[in-house]
């Protein structure tokens, strides 16, 4: 039986759609084998390209995979495989460089290992143009991660071309998985046990805009929330323009219905002053983000908000630092992730004359994180001495064996408990904030 390891550089969606070959090619008869053990006949490696690091570690991890697997044929696939093919082909011992338009075809390909020819080559010609790509494609993507909170692959691509931002290029036009598909799989995650799922995209706010007839994310919540397979169901990230009160809506209601959406928004900011908002092509402004959080808490009022910033865009002063910095600091925002800007070659941002130095866009990025940190002590401190609901995670901490959980809003929370706990949900006290970024409690 052959054998094959599929490596994953980057994000949720890239993990959902390396964990789809994977189960693809394991119902072809391939059999998968461990990373550091093993020997394999192909190793897949699925690349990054966010910024020129990203690139470049995916460059290093298809070198080192090829000193690993010195008889194994190597596949590289993935954004940077989209991006800068040549770059890939020109790796000796890459076999095959697919993008992302011909990702979905790879169990194809190595179906018949034996006569897989050596096409690097070819494969450079023969690349579907992802700009033309208009229906979602694949075999389901679901990345088990924890195996407690699956993520389910239900949308690709991304039309908005924020200026600093290679996505659009790399994975090409919104596309969206079909509502009934996307009901089927959540069935069947909650048929093998699972209580919560989370959605995942590129731009999950542009969901069914793609279908015919056109449908939306609110539309697709209510029919999971209808269909009742899960718990809890969770969408990973939401651009602020897309946030709908009906979403919003969908998160207030009560904690025991069966497929509500968990009151957790994570929603991408980047920046709070106008001027950089507009050069980054995004849709919105400071007021009408204050806004938006503002409504999300008045329905929701324990809602956790997470919120992206990219620090340092080309233009970005210190006054337009601190309306960012002002921003986040007056708004009851849950959590941050703090992104210096790295100009990213094929992007408009990479020429933008007026780039800030590294040193102070490192400098800021400390003080944007030691915000976060304030952020996030201030939200768990809230919940200190208070009953919520915990679904127990399937691991213990690998340090001090305690078993991990998660409320809905997004709080982790620590406690001993036996084996039995394991993906259960608990109705836990929390009685501290741990020194780890998480938090302490007891069963009630
Ligand atoms: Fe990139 Fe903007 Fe699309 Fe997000 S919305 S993937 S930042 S282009
Ligand atoms: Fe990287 Fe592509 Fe995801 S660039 S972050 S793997 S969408």
């Amino acid at each position: 039986m052959k054998t094959f390891i599929v490596k994953t550089l980057g994000c949720k969606v890239n993990q959902c759609e390396s964990e789809g070959i994977a189960r693809t090619l394991i119902e072809s008869g391939l059999e998968p084998v461990d990373g550091d053990l093993d020997a394999a006949d192909i190793v897949i490696i699925n690349t990054c390209t966010i910024t020129a690091k990203a690139g470049m570690q995916s460059r290093q991890a298809v070198r080192q995979a090829i000193r690993a697997y010195p008889e194994a044929r190597i596949v590289v696939t993935g954004c940077h495989a989209q991006i800068a093919p040549g770059e890939l082909h020109d790796i000796d011992g890459v076999d095959w460089v697919v993008g992302n338009g011909d990702k979905h075809k790879i169990p194809e390909m190595l179906r018949d290992t034996a006569s897989l020819p050596l096409m690097a080559d070819e494969s450079l010609h023969d690349r579907t143009d992802i700009a033309l790509v208009d229906r979602f494609q694949g075999p389901p993507g679901i990345a088990h991660g924890s195996r407690t909170r699956p993520f389910l692959k239900i949308q690709d691509g991304c039309n908005a071309f924020c200026t600093y931002c290679i996505v659009p290029h790399a994975r090409g036009r919104s596309r969206s998985m079909s509502q009934d598909q996307v009901i089927a799989q959540v069935g069947q995650l909650g048929r093998l046990g699972y209580r919560e799922v989370v959605l995942t995209g590129i731009h999950l706010g542009c969901y069914g805009h793609d279908l015919h007839p056109t449908t939306d994310l609110y539309s697709l919540l209510c029919r999971i929330r209808d269909a009742g397979a899960v718990e809890r169901i969770r969408i990973s990230s939401i651009e602020p323009a897309e946030l709908s009160d009906e979403i919003i809506d969908l998160a207030a209601s009560g904690n025991t219905e069966r497929g509500r959406l968990c009151r957790h928004f994570h929603i991408p900011l980047q920046s709070g002053d106008d001027g950089i908002l507009e050069r980054m092509h995004r849709p919105y402004g400071r007021d009408y983000f204050k806004a938006l959080v503002l409504r999300i808490l008045e329905r929701v009022p324990d809602a956790a908000i997470g919120v992206d910033t990219l620090i340092g865009f080309p233009g970005e002063s210190e006054t337009a630092f601190q309306n960012t910095y002002a921003l986040i600091e007056v708004l009851p925002v849950s959590y941050l992730h703090v992104f210096p800007f790295s100009p990213r070659n094929g992007t408009p941002a990479f020429s933008f004359k007026d780039q800030v130095p590294f040193p102070e866009v490192k400098q800021r990025c400390q003080r944007m994180r030691e915000l976060g940190a304030k952020k996030r002590m201030a939200f768990y401190e809230r919940f200190v001495g208070k009953a919520v609901d915990v679904l127990v995670e399937g691991t213990r901490d690998r340090n001090d064996l305690r078993l991990k959980g998660l409320t809905d809003n997004y709080i982790p929370v620590k406690i001993e408990g036996p084996d039995a706990y394991y993906n259960t949900r608990r109705k836990i006290r929390i009685t501290a904030i741990s020194g780890d970024g998480s938090t302490e409690g007891v069963v009630c």
